[in-house]
Parts: C-alpha cells; structure tokens; sequence
C-alpha cells in the first residue's frame, strides 16, 4: 500500500515522512514544491530507499496531483504543503493564498476525481487528512480556557485566515460529496529539521552565532508547544482511527510565555555549550519591535484526541526542548545549508 504526503521536505511533513520509515515498510510518494522551507537534506537518509518516491511539484498542479493518484493509487493522501510564517504572511499574504487556498482547492478536487473512480471498498478505506493548525481559533485572553473542537474561527492573520479557509473547504468536501477527510488543528511545534525563521530554532542558531536574540514586544505572548515527533503520532493515530469527518486538536498542554522559552534555550545552551567569555546567552535578549496584529495566547484542549483516540504526547517540554537543543549542536550542517541563499535574504528583510 501506499500514501501521498505533500509538503514532506517541509519541517513537520520531513519529521513525518522519516518517522513513518521508520515503523512501516508502506511506500511514500512525497510531493514537495521545495519552497525556501522545503529542504530535501532533511530526507537525505532515505537516498536509495525505494520507499520514499520524491516528486518536485506543485498541489495546485490538479494534472500533476491527478497523475499521482491515478499512478500510485494511494490509500490516503496527507496534506501538509502549505506556506507555514505568519511574519511572512504579513509582508506578503499572496503566496499564502495561492498554496493553503487555491492549492488545497485544487488538491481537494484531484482527490475527488481519483476518489470517485475507486471500488466501493477502496473508497470505504480512503482517508483525505488535512494538516492544520491552532490559529484558525484566534487568540485567547489569559484566563480563557483552551480552545476545544467547538471554538469559533476567529483568524487574525493572513496566514491563520489562508489556513482557516482550506479547513473550510476539506469540510465543505466531506458535507457535499462525501470524501473521507480528517483534520488535525495543531499547536505550535518544535524539534528537529525545524527552519531558523521561527521562534526556537532561531534562537539557538542567532545564540550560537554570538547575534541579538529577537524578541517581539514584551515577550509575553503565550504558546501552547508540542515536540514534532508527538504531533506525528498524533497524525498516524488520527488517519487510523479518527471519525470522518471530524476534526481534532492536537497539543501538549505546555503554555509557555515566549521569553521564558528563550530563558530556557539560554539555560540549556549555557550547560551544553557555554560561551567563551562565560556569559551566559541571555545577555544576547534584544526586544524589538512587536509583529502586527500580535496573537496574545494560544492553547490547546487535546481532550477529545486523547478519550476518543487515547493519544498522549510522550514528550514533557522539559525533554522536548533539552532533545531539541542537543539536535542543533549535533547537526551545524543541516543548519549551515539552510541559513544560505534564500533564508538570508528573508533575515535581512524582516530585522533590518
Ligand atoms: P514548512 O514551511 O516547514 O514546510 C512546508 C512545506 O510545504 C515545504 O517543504 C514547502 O516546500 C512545501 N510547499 C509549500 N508550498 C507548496 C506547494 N504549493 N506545493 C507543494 N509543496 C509546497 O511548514 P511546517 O511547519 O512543516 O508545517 C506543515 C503544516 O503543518 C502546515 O500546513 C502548517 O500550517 C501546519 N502546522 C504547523 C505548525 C508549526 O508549528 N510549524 C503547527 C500546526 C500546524
Ligand atoms: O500555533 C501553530 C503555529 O505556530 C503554526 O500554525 C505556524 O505555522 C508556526 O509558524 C507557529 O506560528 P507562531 O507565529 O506562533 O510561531 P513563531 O515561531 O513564528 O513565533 C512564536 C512566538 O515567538 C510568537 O509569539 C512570535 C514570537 N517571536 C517569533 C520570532 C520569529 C519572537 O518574539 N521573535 C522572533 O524572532
């Protein structure tokens, strides 16, 4: 058997892809459109697996998805290619409605046309999972509960708002025409492969290279975290047990203000690599200028996952974010490749 994965050379979808090597012999057909966040260094362990099938395309490319479908016969299409910064969002919304709207349109039609041609019993099996994200549900105020299932839409920006649409139509998809589509609303990931433009990563790539640590505002903003690798899970366990039809919220009941997550990267980075002159890193802390439109908190009730579906996530943050740090002391060239080229350009853009 096999599975269609899109955006598998990103962060979340490359975790995926290797994890799932990693416990199944069932063959991955990737497509990727290798955007500066698709990375196919990620994916280098697999070179010579005839597992993993990599495709160099677009999911708005309807006669490049369809011929996918019709050639592999996948029994479940995992859709994680979407344009992923909300920072970049804000400077240029235009890409991110042509890949999370106008891309999950169009891949959501191959999918229907492919879906509609199966046997009764190939379309019984058939799943569509859709990969999305907390910010669909807005921001919280501190002492509101965590966002279930039943959260209004509330998006804030053009990414959320991007995100939030395709959702609507992979649940469009499923009231109309009765394709088998699951959703997945994520918290905010971290781990390995992790691109240096967001928050963690480049932290521990600006300390290790002696530059400012970035902090936006005050630094108070909240963020719900959960390790890469236990969002994965979350996914295998969704696609195989989840209601069609429903959606699930997938988190680690980990709230953490921003600056306490940098003083935390400080704390390990000081203990695992101190710096010559003995400081500690968080003498690098600069506070800059607020992102617009700020989301004050997120978090996440993963109630539903875990008594439906008896899923837990079986990293702490503690473990997570200790494991995280010793990745990116352990893989300079991952994180060398990717600060060329494309990314520094964007760096420059967005601190100058
Ligand atoms: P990422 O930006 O690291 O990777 C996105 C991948 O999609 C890249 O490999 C890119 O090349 C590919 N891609 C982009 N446009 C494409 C297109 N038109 N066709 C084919 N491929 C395309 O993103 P990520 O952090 O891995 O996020 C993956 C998914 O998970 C996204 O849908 C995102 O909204 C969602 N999500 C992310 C987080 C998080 O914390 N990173 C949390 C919750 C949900
Ligand atoms: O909640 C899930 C979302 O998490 C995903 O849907 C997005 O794809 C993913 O990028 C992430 O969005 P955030 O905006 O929360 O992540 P980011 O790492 O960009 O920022 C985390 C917090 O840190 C946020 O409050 C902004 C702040 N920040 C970020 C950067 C890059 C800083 O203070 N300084 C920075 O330089």
């Amino acid at each position: 058997m096999t599975i269609l994965v899109t955006g598998g050379a990103g962060f979340i979808g490359g975790n995926f892809v290797l994890d799932w090597l990693a416990q199944s012999d069932e063959k991955i057909v990737n497509l990727d459109s290798l955007t500066y966040a698709g990375n196919l260094d990620t994916l280098r362990s697999l070179d010579g697996d005839a597992r993993h099938v990599f495709v160099h395309g677009d999911i708005a490319d309807g006669a490049l998805v369809a011929s996918l479908l019709a050639e592999h016969q996948p029994r479940a299409v995992l859709n994680f290619a979407a344009e992923s910064h909300v920072d970049r969002s804000i400077h240029g919304p235009a890409a991110f409605i042509q890949t999370n709207i106008v891309g999950t349109f169009n891949l959501l039609e191959a999918v229907r046309a492919y879906w509609n041609g199966l046997d009764a019993a190939a379309q019984a099996a058939f799943r569509l999972l859709h990969v999305s994200t907390d910010e669909v549900y807005g921001s919280l105020d501190a002492e509101a509960p965590a966002f279930t299932e039943q959260h209004r839409y509330e998006p804030n920006s053009p990414y959320s708002a991007s995100k939030a649409a395709s959702d609507h139509l992979v649940r469009a998809y499923h009231h109309t025409y009765g394709l088998p589509v699951l959703t997945t609303n994520c918290s905010n990931n971290y781990g390995p492969y992790h691109f240096p433009e967001k928050l963690i990563p480049l932290v521990i790539h600006n300390a290790l290279a002696g530059k400012a640590l970035p902090i936006y505002g005050d630094g108070q903003q909240i963020r719900d975290w959960l390790y890469v690798k236990d969002h994965c899970s979350a996914i295998r366990r969704v696609l195989d047990a989840g209601r069609l039809g429903e959606t699930y919220n997938v988190g680690g009941w980990n709230e953490k203000a921003n600056l306490d997550v940098v003083h935390t990267l400080c704390a390990i980075l000081d203990e695992l690599q101190p710096r010559a002159d003995a400081q500690s890193y968080r003498t690098q802390i600069t506070f800059v200028k607020d992102r617009p439109g700020h989301d004050k908190r997120y978090a996440i009730d993963a109630g539903k996952l875990e008594r439906e579906l008896g899923w837990k996530p079986a990293e702490t943050f503690e473990t997570g974010i200790r494991k995280t740090v010793q990745w990116y002391l352990d893989h300079q060239g991952w994180v060398q490749n990717v600060t060329s080229g494309n990314y520094r350009n964007w760096v420059e853009q967005q601190y100058a």
